[in-house]
C-alpha cells in the first residue's frame, strides 16, 4: 500500500470538510453560503499562525477554483472588443486609437481561449518580455481573480496555467532567441501581438510570417495583431493595417467607443486640444487618438522630394567616376549602391542602388562581382565593421578586389552631408531606386535626433552615404570656361583631360579598423 503523508493544509481541508469536524466545531448556525472551508476548518484545528493561515486560505482558493472555472462572459467585452474575437477569421487585427480597449480585449480573448480548448497555448508578444509583463499580466491577474477563471500565475518564468492544462505565455520580440521560443513544440491556438506600431519592422514581419504562421497549424490557431498607427507610414504594420497586404481581417475603433473611460472621448479631445494649442490637424491628435497613419515630416531625416531628386535619361560615360557603396547584413539586408559623378559638376548621381535579405558571404561576392562587371567602379566601399569583415573577406579571396572600409565617424554629420545635398537637389537618384526612395521617404530621427531610430530598413540611405562620402563633388568642380566656347556639354571627355580618380575628401578610413 502506498501511504502520502498529507501536508497540514491537506489534513485542515479534509477535517473542515467531515462532519465531525461540524460535530465537533458545533457551529451555532448550519454553514451558510459565502462561508468557506477555512472558518470551519479554524474551529478544529490548531491555529499554527498567520503563516500557516494564509497557506491553508491559498490552498483552499487553488482547490475551490478547481471546481468553478468559469469562462469570460460575453458581457464583459465591449461591442468591438466582442467583433473581433467573434470574427472566424484566424488572420485579425486590431487598429485602434490609444485607450480604446485592445489589450484588455486581448486579455478577455485569451481567457476565453485557454478555457474552451483544454491544453492550447496563448501567446501574447511585446515589444519586450518586461513590457509585455507591464501591459499585460497584472491585468490579467487581477481579472483572473476577481473573475474566478482558475488560472494560475507563474512570476519566475511568466506562464500562466489554466487547470484544463491550456497555457498562456509572455515574450518580447525586441531578441531574436527570444522569437525563436515561439517555435517550441506547444500547439498554439492563439497568438497576439501587441504594440504592432513600436516593434521593429522587420522583426514584426519576421514573427509573423516566418515563426507564428506555421506554428498555427496543428490547431488551426487564429493570429491577432494589435496597435496604433506608427510614427511613418509604411512597412509591414502600415500593409497589414491598410490591407495593401492580403488575407487580414482589419476591425479599427477608437477609445470613443470604450465606455469604461471615466470621461467622454470628445471632451477629453477639446482639453488636451485647448491645453496643447492643437487644432484638428495636429498630426499627433490624428495618430493617437483618431488613428490615421499620418506623414510626420518634422521627424523625416532624409528631404527627399521626388519633383527634385529624380532623374531619368543621363548615361554615364567613361569620363565618369563610379563609386560602388555597399552596407553588409545577413539577417537585414546587404544594399549596393552604384552612384557616379561626372569629372566636372557638383551633382552625384545614384544609378543603382537596391537590397537584398538573408544573404550568404557567397551570395554577396557574386552579386558584387556582377556590379564590378557592369559598372567598372574605380572605387569599392562597404561597412567592414562586424559581419561586413566576412563579406568583404570572401569577395577579396574570390575576385582579388580590395574593397576600403567605409568612413563611419559622425553619423550624424555624414547623414546632414547627404540631407543637405537632396535639399539642394546635388543627389539625384535613378527613377528605378524605388526601395531608395521609400527609405529617403520614410526614415525618422530617434528622439535625440542623433541617428536614425531604431528598427528602421535604412540600409540603402546608408550605402548612399558611404558613397557620398568618397565623392568630391561637393567641391563644385565647374567646368573650365573653355568647354562652354567649344559648346561641349560637362559629361563629354576630351583628349587632352586627364582622368584622375578624386581622392576621399574625409580623409584615411584605414587607421579605423
Ligand atoms: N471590456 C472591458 N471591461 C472593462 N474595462 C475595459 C474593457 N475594455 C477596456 N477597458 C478599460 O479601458 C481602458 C483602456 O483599455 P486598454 O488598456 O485595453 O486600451 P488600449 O487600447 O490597449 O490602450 P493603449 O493604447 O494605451 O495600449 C483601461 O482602463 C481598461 O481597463
Ligand atoms: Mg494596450
Amino acid at each position: 500500500m502506498i501511504y502520502i503523508k498529507p501536508s497540514y493544509f491537506e489534513l485542515a481541508w479534509l477535517l473542515s470538510m467531515t462532519s465531525v469536524a461540524s460535530v465537533i466545531h458545533c457551529p451555532p448556525n448550519p454553514p451558510v453560503e459565502g462561508q468557506t472551508p477555512m472558518t470551519l476548518a479554524r474551529g478544529v484545528m490548531p491555529d499554527l499562525g498567520p503563516a500557516f493561515r494564509e497557506g491553508l486560505r491559498k490552498y483552499k482558493e487553488e482547490r475551490a477554483l478547481q471546481g468553478t472555472v468559469a469562462r469570460p462572459p460575453r458581457s464583459l467585452r465591449t461591442p468591438h472588443q466582442a467583433a473581433l474575437q467573434d470574427d472566424e477569421s484566424r488572420s485579425k487585427v486590431a487598429f485602434c486609437g490609444r485607450r480604446a480597449g485592445k489589450t484588455l480585449g486581448m486579455v478577455l480573448y485569451a481567457a476565453d481561449c485557454m478555457a474552451s480548448m483544454p491544453g492550447c497555448l496563448v501567446l501574447y508578444v511585446g515589444i519586450t518580455r518586461n513590457a509585455a509583463r507591464d501591459i499585460i499580466w497584472r491585468a490579467f491577474k487581477a481579472l483572473s481573480n476577481q473573475h474566478k477563471w482558475g488560472l494560475s500565475f507563474h512570476e519566475s518564468d511568466l506562464r500562466a496555467y489554466h487547470p484544463n492544462g491550456s497555457q498562456f505565455v509572455i515574450m518580447g520580440s525586441d531578441k531574436e532567441p527570444e522569437i525563436e521560443k515561439a517555435r517550441g513544440p506547444e500547439k498554439i491556438a492563439l497568438a497576439i501581438v501587441d504594440e504592432c506600431q513600436s516593434h521593429k519592422p522587420f522583426n514584426l514581419r519576421y514573427l509573423v510570417e516566418d515563426v507564428l504562421e506555421p506554428g498555427l497549424m496543428d490547431l488551426d490557431g487564429t493570429l491577432v495583431l494589435s496597435g496604433t498607427p506608427g510614427l511613418v507610414p509604411t512597412g509591414f504594420w502600415y500593409d497589414v493595417t491598410t490591407g495593401a497586404r492580403k488575407g487580414w481581417s482589419v476591425h479599427s475603433w477608437t477609445a470613443k467607443d470604450n465606455p469604461h473611460l471615466a470621461v467622454p472621448f470628445e471632451t477629453f479631445i477639446e482639453r488636451v486640444k485647448e491645453k496643447r494649442g492643437w487644432d484638428d490637424n495636429n498630426p499627433i491628435l490624428r495618430r493617437e487618438y483618431y488613428r490615421e497613419w499620418i506623414r510626420d515630416e518634422s521627424r523625416l531625416v532624409y528631404p527627399f522630394d521626388a519633383s527634385r531628386n529624380i532623374y531619368k535619361d543621363v548615361t554615364p560615360d567613361k569620363s565618369w567616376t563610379i563609386v560602388l557603396a555597399m552596407d553588409f547584413g545577413f539577417v537585414h539586408s546587404t544594399a549596393w549602391a552604384v552612384m557616379g559623378y561626372p569629372k566636372y559638376g557638383d551633382v552625384v548621381y545614384v544609378l543603382r542602388s537596391f537590397k537584398r535579405a538573408g544573404q550568404t558571404p557567397d551570395d554577396v561576392a557574386s552579386q558584387t562581382a556582377k556590379l564590378v562587371d557592369e559598372w567598372s567602379p574605380d572605387i569599392i566601399i562597404g561597412d567592414l565593421g562586424g559581419l561586413g569583415k566576412a563579406y568583404a573577406a570572401q569577395f577579396e579571396q574570390r575576385y582579388r578586389i580590395p574593397i576600403r572600409a567605409a568612413n563611419k565617424r559622425d553619423k550624424r554629420g555624414s547623414i546632414e552631408y547627404v540631407a543637405n545635398a537632396l535639399l539642394t537637389g546635388k543627389i539625384l537618384s535613378n527613377e528605378g531606386n524605388t526601395t531608395l526612395h521609400q527609405e529617403w521617404l520614410s526614415l525618422v530621427w530617434d528622439d535625440l535626433h542623433e541617428d536614425i531610430a531604431e528598427g528602421q530598413d535604412d540600409h540603402e540611405a546608408d550605402a548612399v552615404m558611404y558613397g557620398y562620402k568618397e565623392t568630391p563633388a561637393y567641391l563644385c568642380q565647374l567646368e573650365p570656361k573653355q568647354r562652354e566656347i567649344d559648346g561641349l556639354p560637362p559629361w563629354v571627355d576630351r583628349e587632352d583631360d586627364d582622368h584622375e580618380i578624386p581622392q576621399p575628401h574625409w580623409g584615411e578610413v584605414d587607421d579605423m579598423y
